[in-house]
């Protein structure tokens, strides 16, 4: 069943370049995002004034990262809510929202209220889901199936990457029809979207490299994961990855926020992963990974190949394959997912099983 892999998890991130194969290419017609088959009419995405995206956890991360892609895009507001956060609220959603729920098993019960209380106040609602049938697919009005295959691990990691490509997909969609973007731009996007998977794959390929890292976290007690914009959403990511299955206190700071309070916990050997592939911000960042290093943090960057970084910068550098700012995300996932995973086998855990943790959280 782990097909020769010690662990699901490890096996999971290895299948994440063809599960975003299997989620991509059946939606490509010419070159351009297509959800006819899904039964998905344009006119969803044309006939609203804002997105809602809704999810717990890792899902929540996914929804998190679309937003900082959409909302420049589309020029409209994109909110992202908690799931267990939005039922018990009285939320501005309404029959010009479209609603976007985020779940792996589609099960999960605060989302599931979510779904239902949008519904109540009229909202077109649109789920990514990738167990087919589930409750969550079954009561939307539109349903995107992820088709990562089944996902074992409590720690979610292709169903992460395959949300991604979904998101990424109905945001180009939502841009082709609401006049953002022409076919040109489109057929770009989606090709730079197509070029995140062989940057998986690289990724994948320097496993070894992020293996021998990890001799600086399982000793520590507390991990900080630091970026801006799209960066800062990949971080919050690699900080829960870390949590669940190393039991490593870990926390996402947006990098410009540390000096407003957290930089007090920066003191010697304090590992800090900093997330560096946003060019807009890339130098803001750099004085932030300074303003850690001269209090002794021991840094681990990671970054773009084409970004230059002067040396002295970071302790570690790991550097992914230079592909558009906008879809770092994959290659970035893979690497804070190995970080994880290495981590709870070096000190000994049960990857697949962490304790406290269900892989459906079903109850509320
Ligand atoms: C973390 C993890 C959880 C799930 C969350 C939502 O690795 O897997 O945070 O993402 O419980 O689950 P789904 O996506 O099934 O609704």
């Amino acid at each position: 069943m782990k097909n020769g892999f010690p662990h699901f998890m490890l096996k999971e991130i290895h299948e994440q370049p063809d599960a975003l194969k299997n989620t991509i290419l059946p939606r490509l017609a010419k070159g351009l995002p297509d959800f006819t088959d899904d039964l998905i009419p344009d006119f969803v995405f044309e006939d609203c004034d804002q997105v809602h995206i809704i999810a717990c956890g890792t899902a929540m991360h996914a929804g998190m990262a679309a937003r900082a892609l959409m909302e420049p895009l589309l020029r409209i507001p994109v909110t992202v809510s908690i799931a267990s956060e939005f039922r018990y609220e009285d939320p501005l959603v309404n029959d010009r929202t479209i609603v976007i729920i985020i779940s792996q098993s589609g099960e999960t019960i605060d989302t599931l209220a979510a779904l239902r209380l949008a519904k109540s106040y009229g909202s077109k609602t649109l789920s990514v889901v990738n167990v087919k049938g589930s409750t969550i697919a079954r009561e939307s009005d539109y349903v995107l199936y992820t088709h990562a295959g089944p996902e074992i691990a409590v720690a979610s990691t292709k169903a992460y990457s395959v949300q991604l490509a979904a998101l990424y997909m109905v945001c180009c969609r939502m841009a082709l029809v609401r006049g953002k973007y022409s076919v040109e731009e489109a057929e770009d996007f989606m090709k730079k979207l197509l070029d995140s998977i062989p940057a998986m794959e690289a990724m994948i390929e320097k496993k070894d490299t992020v293996k021998a890292l990890v001799t600086h976290l399982i000793n520590k007690p507390d991990a900080f994961f630091i970026g801006r914009g799209l960066d800062y959403a990949f971080s919050l990511e690699g900080a829960l990855k870390l949590k669940e299955i190393s039991y490593i206190h870990a926390e996402a700071y947006a990098a410009g926020e540390l000096k407003h309070g957290t930089i007090a916990l920066i003191t010697q050997e304090v590992p800090v992963i900093a997330i560096a592939t946003q060019e807009n911000v890339f130098s803001k960042t750099i004085s932030n990974i300074r303003e850690v290093k001269a209090r002794g943090a021991f840094v681990i960057l990671l970054t773009k190949e084409s970004l230059n970084v002067d040396p002295g910068i970071a302790d570690i550098q790991i550097n992914i394959p230079d592909i558009g700012d906008r879809f770092t995300v994959f290659p970035i996932a893979v690497v804070l997912q190995l970080i994880a995973y290495y981590a709870s086998v070096g000190k000994n855990l049960d990857v697949d099983q962490p304790r406290n943790l269900a892989k459906s959280v079903t109850v509320e």
